[in-house]
This record gives structure tokens, sequence and C-alpha cells, in this order.
């Protein structure tokens, strides 16, 4: 019999097909729906895309109306969940998120409806209430009252206005709708399929959304953010960087922001995120981190010939930094993006479903005789 060889991590494995998102490897290229990521970052807003990932197609002008409407409608928490925030805001920021979430699952008056329309019209509402409780949490654990959801803003512009307390500048809401638009959808990432695989078992969309989250917190998938922040601040100036990443690599370390399990060459997001934080980082007047990024960049130059690029986590810390965002809240960004991906994918696996079961080869011993526990 041939030797079994298990597709560890499941790299390279297709497990389905998808008409959400291409990726091509070799190319670097991403494409929502058939729009390349470079077009949409271009020209389109994180509404706009958000439409496209759920409705396939981009939206008419009154289409569009009613899904912000839509939106803003939604943008609320519930006091009860309000309250659970309070009660655990000393918590890490991703766990109040995820524990909030699965409140919310557990109070939704669609709760027992896991129809297509339900599961749509829940998905909606996430996608408007996450924001709301990352402002909240981060309200709340300053001790300050939070704020409710200002009608009159866009989705990006609304969730620092949240945080803040006041409406943010148009560039900073720009920015921050870029990141979002960026971060909406990423084919089977880690998170991605771990909404599969809880959708597949018929599971609600709650159920499956708090299996993204969960997924997302890990250093190796959203949470490289924080870690490249961290990096940056101890590596301290661009004249440092070659020598820290020298040394790390020589450790067997990882350079966090680089690699990828798809791409052999640079994330295409990556470039707009790269020009993001410039121009945040020339208009604060603070070019530090943003020249030791570029200088960490350039020496991980030599890993380029093994396929090792910059990917999208890389700079979107420094973009957060200038936006007053704290740095345990990185992650949470990553998830106010992903939740659009992570409701298409869950509507997607419904809509065509086979429950996510694969293989383990079993190679440990066999045939062992049970011995009572005083004989042995
Ligand atoms: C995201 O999947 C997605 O689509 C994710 C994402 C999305 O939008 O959802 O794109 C977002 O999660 C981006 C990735 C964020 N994570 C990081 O930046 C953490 C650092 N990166 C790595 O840990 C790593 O690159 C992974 C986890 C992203 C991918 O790793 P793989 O595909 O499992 O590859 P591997 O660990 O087998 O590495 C292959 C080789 C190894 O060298 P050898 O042992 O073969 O000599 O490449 C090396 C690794 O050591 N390598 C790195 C490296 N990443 C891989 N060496 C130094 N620094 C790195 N960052």
């Amino acid at each position: 019999m041939n030797p079994i060889t298990p597709a560890k991590g499941l790299k390279g494995v297709v497990v389905d097909t998808t008409k959400l998102c291409l990726i091509d490897a070799e190319r670097g290229v991403l494409v929502y729906r058939g729009y390349d990521i470079h077009d949409l970052a271009t020209h389109s807003n994180f509404e706009e895309v958000a439409y496209l990932l759920l409705y396939s197609k981009l939206p008419m002008r009154k289409e569009y109306e009613c899904f912000c409407e839509q939106l803003r409608q939604n943008r609320s928490v519930p006091d009860v969940v309000v309250e659970i925030i309070e009660r655990i805001k000393d918590a890490p920021p991703m766990d109040v998120l995820r524990t909030a979430v699965s409140a919310l699952g557990a109070i939704d008056p669609d709760s027992g409806d896991n129809s297509s329309e339900a599961t749509l019209r829940k998905g909606i509402k996430l996608i408007a209430q996450l924001p709301t409780i990352v402002a909240t949490h981060e309200r709340l654990r300053r001790g300050l009252k939070p704020v409710e959801p200002n009608p009159k803003l866009s989705h990006a512009a609304n969730f620092l206005y949240m945080m803040r307390g006041k409406p943010p500048t148009e560039e900073e809401a720009k920015a921050i709708d870029l990141d979002l638009l960026l971060h909406a959808e990423h084919s089977s990432n880690a998170s991605a399929f771990a909404v599969r695989v809880t959708a597949s078992t018929l599971a609600d969309i709650h159920a499956a959304i708090v299996a993204g989250i969960a997924a997302l917190k890990g250093p190796l998938h959203g949470g490289a953010a924080e870690a490249v922040a961290d990096m940056a601040l101890e590596v301290g100036s661009p004249e440092r960087a070659y020598e820290y990443v020298r040394e790390k690599l020589a450790r067997k370390e990882r350079i966090m922001g680089f690699g990828h399990r798809v791409y052999r060459t640079e994330d295409p997001r990556a470039r707009h995120m790269r020009e993001l934080a410039k121009v945040l980082s020339e208009k604060s007047g603070d070019k530090r981190i943003f020249e030791t990024l570029l200088a960490i960049e350039e020496a991980m130059k030599p890993l380029q010939s093994k396929g090792i690029y910059v990917n999208v986590d890389f700079y979107c810390g420094c973009i957060y930094y200038f936006l007053g965002i704290p740095k345990d809240m990185y992650v949470c960004m990553f998830a106010l993006g992903r939740i659009v991906g992570w409701v298409a994918h869950a509507l997607e696996q419904y809509n065509d479903n086979v429950l996510i079961r694969p293989l383990l080869h079993y190679d440990g011993p066999t045939n062992l005789r049970y011995i009572p526990m005083d004989e042995r």
C-alpha cells in the first residue's frame, strides 16, 4: 500500500469552488467577484465592496443607498451586550469581540431561523454592529461613556467617531475605509475556513462568525499587525533594521508581516497599505516608524528568492498608529473588514453545502490488550 502523506495545513489542497475571490499566487493578483482589487481600492468604498461580495454584483445607486441605510439601521448594540462588554472590559479586545458576537447570537430575534433571508439579514446586522462593539469596548475600558452611532457618517467614519467622540477628518475616514475594503475578503484563509467548517454543520451565522473571530486572533493570521508594530518599536530606527533582520533570521525566527501561504510575490494589498502609511506618516511629521518599516522591507529582499514578500499586515499597524487606534485593537480592525468575507463565505457554504469533515491518518499503536488498572 502507498505510504500516506497528509497535506499538513491543507497546503495546496483545493476543498471547494468559490465565486467570491480569486487569488493568483504567482502574479500577485487579487479579484473580488471579478473586479481587480486595485480598481476597487482606487474607485470603490467599503459599503459598495460589501454589497458586491454579498450580492455578487456592484449596486445601482438605489440599491447602494438602501444597503447603506440597512447598515445605519443596524449599528446599535443591545444594552445587555454593552453590559457584558462593561463586565469584561479589561479582557483582550478580540476576546471581547468574540464574546459580544456570541451574546448577540444568543439573543437575536431570528436566532432560530437559518433561512437564506434570515442569515443574510443577521450577517448584514453583524457587519454593521462589529465597529460599534469594538468602539464601545475602547470607550468603556477608558472609563468613558459609549458614543451612539452617527447616522450621518459612513461606516468607516462612524467607527472613528464612536471611538473618539468626534468626527474624523475626511482623510482619516478614507484611510479606514480603504483598510476595511482591503481586508474584506481573501478566499479560504484560516478564519474564513473556520467559518465554512462551522457553517457546513448548519450551525447558525453567529456561531460561524464566532469561529472566524477565534481563528483570526492568532499571530500567524490576524495578529501579525500588532507583532509588526512591536517589531518596529523594538528596531527603533532604519539604521538598525538590517542587523535586526539578520540576527532574527539567524535564530530561525519569523519576521512578522512577511510571507504568505498563497502569494509567491508581493501581496497586491501591500502597495496600497504602504502608500497610505507613507501619506499618514508624512502628514504627521513622524517618519521614523514608516522609514523603519521600509528599511525592514529592504533588509528582507533576499528572502524574495524563496517567495517571501511583504503581506497585507506589514504596513497596516503603521496606519492604525497614526489614526490613534490602540495596538491591542489592530487585530480587531482586521475583523471589521473581514466580517464581510466571513458572511459571504457562510452564505456560499449554506447555499451548496456538504459537511466539511476531512480525514486524519492514524499512525498510533493498534491491537493493544486492555489490562485492569490494579494489574498495570
Ligand atoms: C494574513 O491566508 C490568508 O489569506 C491570510 C491573509 C488574509 O487576508 O486572510 O492574507 C492575512 O494572515 C497574512 C499573514 C500574516 N502573518 C504573518 O505575517 C506571520 C508571519 N508569516 C509566517 O508565519 C508565514 O509566512 C505564514 C504563516 C503566513 C505562511 O506560512 P506557511 O505557508 O505555512 O509557510 P511555512 O511556515 O511552511 O514557511 C515556508 C518557509 C520556511 O522556511 P524553511 O523552514 O522551509 O527553511 O518560509 C519561511 C519558513 O521559515 N518563512 C519565513 C516567514 N514566513 C515563512 N521566514 C521568515 N519570516 C517569515 N515571515
